[in-house]
């Protein structure tokens, strides 16, 4: 169980909801490190995330962050953002548990459709090109029910981004 003992905390959520905001600034808090899935598989690869679905497709990349999900239970005293659809595919899910050696905290930033729509409508995000409002909807109710299984703790996101930070804080015993 995730409490004073956790070594490193894993936000998800929709994209728009906070994750990197709020991760750095829960990092720079607990004077711990930031990581970003995104930005790891982007050094990996040496390419951005819409370079990788346009050349390889969505598929390659949810593997590529499966790959990622094996790697993160080596790193400590970290605050760890994920993309949008980590979580939400049950190898992605398996390969965290594998890695994990129990000290991950999952929290999920909770952040209404409405508000998350308006902070990425117009974005570069793959999925905001391709899907309509109506089927980003859609997405975002599927997700909410596998980001609500996958994490341990549920936080709103909808005010000041310290209010979240000090609610994490204050939920992990932290
Ligand atoms: C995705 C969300 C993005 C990024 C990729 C796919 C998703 O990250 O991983 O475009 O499937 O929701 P953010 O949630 O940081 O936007």
């Amino acid at each position: 169980m995730a409490d004073k003992s956790a070594l490193r905390i894993l936000l998800c959520g929709f994209m728009g909801s906070g994750k990197t905001s709020v991760g750095e600034a829960l990092a720079f808090h607990l004077k711990w490190n930031f990581s970003d899935t995104d930005s790891l598989i982007e050094k990996r690869e040496g390419r951005s995330v819409p370079q990788i679905f346009k050349e390889d497709g969505e598929e390659y990349f949810r593997r590529a962050e499966e790959e990622e999900a094996s790697l993160l239970g080596r790193k400590k005293k970290v605050v760890i953002s994920t993309g949008g659809g980590f979580l939400t595919r049950e190898e992605t899910v398996k390969a965290l548990r594998m890695a994990d050696d129990s000290s991950t905290a999952v929290v999920y930033l909770a952040v209404d459709f409405e508000t998350c729509y308006h902070r990425i409508c117009g974005s570069t995000r793959p999925l905001v090109a391709v899907n309509t409002k109506e089927e980003l909807k859609k997405i975002y109710d599927n997700r909410a029910r596998l980001y609500t299984a996958a994490s341990q703790y549920r936080v709103e996101n909808t005010g000041e981004i310290s209010e979240t930070v000090a609610e994490i804080i204050r939920v992990l015993s932290l």
